[in-house]
């Protein structure tokens, strides 16, 4: 006997640095979920797991922008991503976090088992950007400069976010620290690097045959082809030791006493938290958490985003692989990481620091009492938009229309009819009818309507589920989405409201298979729009969906199987859904615009200052003395300016906004402390302070009339 599959399902742990998106969910999370809601409804074993990335860079520059702790910020942001996927019916088995010590643990144990190892780490000691102000060596993140591949000036340390291109920070032109501003200095420091390079050549041949351990472990042509794509990438570039360990006082401590005051990168814990989360949900439910990381018949599956492939395919696998290699029973490689690409809004590029984003919780808050189930729409959207295989658009007027057009159009209306008719002519009981009898004048194949729809539906619920087997959640979704049109053309065809006055027995057999089909939805909406389904089953008056549900199902309808007797109750019909209201679309893109408004048309906020960076300025109120053209510039005057407590001269940038005469007697700012400058030959002493409206035109920042001179600005 062959044991069951023990499928292990991962989603990317978000970061707990901010709150969910709709990039998000459709990337690594939608996908997840309706793949192992499908799994369980295939009766199969499944491990769901995720958690929140809690360490890193990610979190302390987070942190210090909100002035929390890191502890504060993740905190804060676990609960709340937690709260979102609970609330979006994304059916983690654990939803667990690295800051839980069973985490630290289990990383700590996996460096050891490796650097134990004796091959897979080497320690180098190199030069390394240190920002001197701060005194702190600069995690990648905290290093921005020009991108070398496509000269985009604000990629950082690790990668550029614009060409998607790898980097390391001393690969960037112009690097300048996060935190201060500066350019950073370097300065030796000693780290951990994983030997990626020893790992190439098995690597090479597991992606591109899927050949692992001298054993035939996937189908390489079952992978999405930017992903293999991808990783071929990488390995032609040749693979390179890799930094695991940094100079942070945030993370997981390097377990060795070398290692004090490091922490391991967070890209080398945080796929580990996989492990640590199927530990703790093995744990809690007397399961062997070895069953679905090493067992025969494991079966690994990662969802994540396109950014997040590199790790997941090629160092996450090497660690994997290099832990095997000294340990029994070994762990298994991922079968497949149907990765997505990236969902764009309203035509632009997802920007959480620009707000151009629709976030999970601001959704689930604003469509609660707008829109009917509102939260299967989102589902439905989203994955109806999956970026599969290339980058997907989510408007909101598609939105709108998908939930009009699909879901109340096709959906709802086919069994809304069904179900209206059947409570309208029968009370809600599923009427007795005899096939023999009920199809007046009909042939035998045609008197068996029932018969010819179940077997019709069964070959698309069949379809349904390969799609999901194949990842193609789009084309399942179209599946059943085309089971309602055929249901709705059915009920056309037969004309059931017609019926009723000149052939009521033949209504009954018409209605009866309507309501097989209504029960076929209950069982296979379940996978995308849960909500939905548990609606459906409460007006069938059936229990909810359980495992294995959907080979029941497809039996049934092969066998051409009543599911629901004659003589069933139902319960009263309800909207499943409803269309949705044009204010409700024109606030959200309201809302958007808000944004894109304040924040594109104005110049993006500069880096977060601190107070003592402020309170190093001294800004004095001052008045313009006189004032001419410095010669030979077309853009600079040289003012004299009573600061109260002396005169001074200070070259000024205005030219083309302000004659000298204009000048002469206005009350200004004066940054009285700026270092002074010779600019054209002239000492300057200070700078005016001038605001800049639109299209560049300058005003003074004044105070006002009558105002004295030398007064500070705080
Ligand atoms: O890109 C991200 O959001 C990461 N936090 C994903 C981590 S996935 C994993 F390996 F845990
Ligand atoms: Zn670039």
């Amino acid at each position: 006997m062959t044991n069951k599959k023990k499928y292990l399902i991962t989603s990317a742990l978000p970061y707990a640095n901010g709150p969910l998106h709709i990039g998000h969910l459709a990337g690594a999370y939608l996908s997840a979920d309706v793949y192992a809601r499908f799994l369980r409804l295939k009766g199969e074993d499944v491990a769901f797991v995720c958690g929140s990335d809690e360490h890193g860079a990610a979190i302390t520059i987070r942190a210090k922008k909100e002035g929390l702790s890191p502890k504060d910020i993740v905190d804060k942001y676990h609960h709340l991503i937690k709260d979102t996927f609970d609330k979006l019916g994304v059916t983690f088995d654990i939803f667990h976090r690295t800051s839980d010590p069973l985490h630290h643990e289990t990383a700590q144990e996996f460096f050891k088992k490796l650097d134990e190892k004796g091959d897979e780490f080497i320690r180098e000691t190199n030069e390394q950007y240190y920002d001197e102000e701060y005194n702190q060596f600069l995690a990648d993140r905290y290093i921005k400069g020009t991108c070398p591949n496509c000269d985009h000036e604000e990629a950082y340390g690790d990668q550029c976010e614009k060409c998607g291109t790898a980097l390391s920070p001393l690969e960037l032109i112009d690097p300048k620290s996060t935190l201060s501003g500066n350019t950073p200095i370097l300065k030796e420091t000693t780290h951990w690097y994983f030997r990626l390079d020893k790992h190439e050549a098995w690597l090479k041949e597991w992606i591109q045959e899927g050949k692992f351990r001298g054993e035939v472990t996937h189908n390489p042509n079952d992978w999405k082809n930017h992903v293999t794509g991808q990783c071929l990438s990488w390995l032609d570039g040749e693979l390179k030791p890799r930094a695991i360990t940094r100079d942070l006082d945030w993370g997981i401590p390097v377990p060795l006493k070398e290692g004090e005051g490091k922490v391991l990168y967070v890209w080398f814990d945080a796929p580990i938290g996989y492990i640590s989360a199927t530990k703790a949900w093995a744990k809690a439910n007397g399961k062997n958490w070895e069953d679905y990381w090493k067992g025969e018949d494991a079966e690994l599956v990662h969802f994540i985003g396109k950014d997040n492939i590199v790790f997941h395919c090629i160092i996450f696998p090497a660690m994997l692989k290099a832990y095997g290699d000294v340990s029994e029973p070994k762990y298994v490689l991922p079968i497949n990481v149907p990765a997505n690409q990236f969902v764009n809004l309203e035509n632009q590029k997802i920007s959480t620091s620009r707000n151009w984003a629709v976030w999970g919780h601001e959704y689930l808050e604003d469509a609660k009492d707008k829109v009917t189930n509102h939260i299967d729409v989102l589902r439905y959207v989203l994955i109806k938009n999956m970026p599969e295989q290339k980058d997907s658009e989510f408007t909101w007027e598609n939105y709108r229309e998908l939930n009009d057009t699909d879901l109340v159009g096709k959906l709802a209306n086919f069994m809304n009819r069904v179900l209206v008719l059947t409570h309208k002519y029968y009370n809600g009981v599923l009427p007795t009818f005899d096939p023999a009898t009920s199809m007046n004048g009909r042939s035998e194949g045609e008197q068996t309507t029932f018969k010819v729809l179940t077997q019709a539906i069964g070959e698309k619920v069949a379809a349904l589920g390969q799609a999901i087997d194949r990842y193609e959640f789009r084309i399942a979704l179209k599946e059943l989405i085309d089971i309602a049109s055929f249901g709705n053309e059915f009920l056309q065809h037969n004309e059931p409201w017609k019926k009723q006055k000149t052939t009521p027995e033949e209504v009954k057999a018409i209605l009866s298979a309507g309501l097989q089909l209504v029960t076929v939805f209950s069982v296979i909406t379940q996978p995308f729009i849960p909500n939905t389904s548990a609606k459906l089953r409460t007006i069938l008056n059936l229990p909810a969906v359980k495992d294995g549900d959907y080979n029941i199902l497809l039996e049934n309808l092969k066998a051409g199987e009543a599911l629901l007797p004659a003589g069933h109750q139902l319960e009263k019909a309800s909207h499943l859904f409803t269309k949705i209201d044009q204010e409700f679309i024109q606030f959200q893109m309201d809302k958007l615009e808000e944004n894109n408004e304040t924040l594109s048309d104005l110049t993006p906020l500069k880096e977060e200052a601190t107070f003592d960076d402020f309170m190093k300025m001294d800004i004095r109120t001052a008045t313009i003395l006189e004032a001419e053209k410095v010669e030979k510039t077309d853009k600079l005057l040289k003012l004299k300016v009573d600061v109260g407590f002396e005169e001074r001269t200070v070259v000024s940038g205005i030219a083309q906004h302000f004659s000298a005469e204009e000048v002469i007697g206005k009350k200004v700012l004066l940054l009285a402390n700026l270092a002074p400058r010779k600019i054209r030959g002239v000492l300057s002493k200070g700078m005016i302070l001038m605001a800049e409206g639109e299209e560049g035109k300058l005003v003074f920042v004044s105070p006002p009339e009558g105002f004295g001179n030398g007064h500070t600005v705080s």
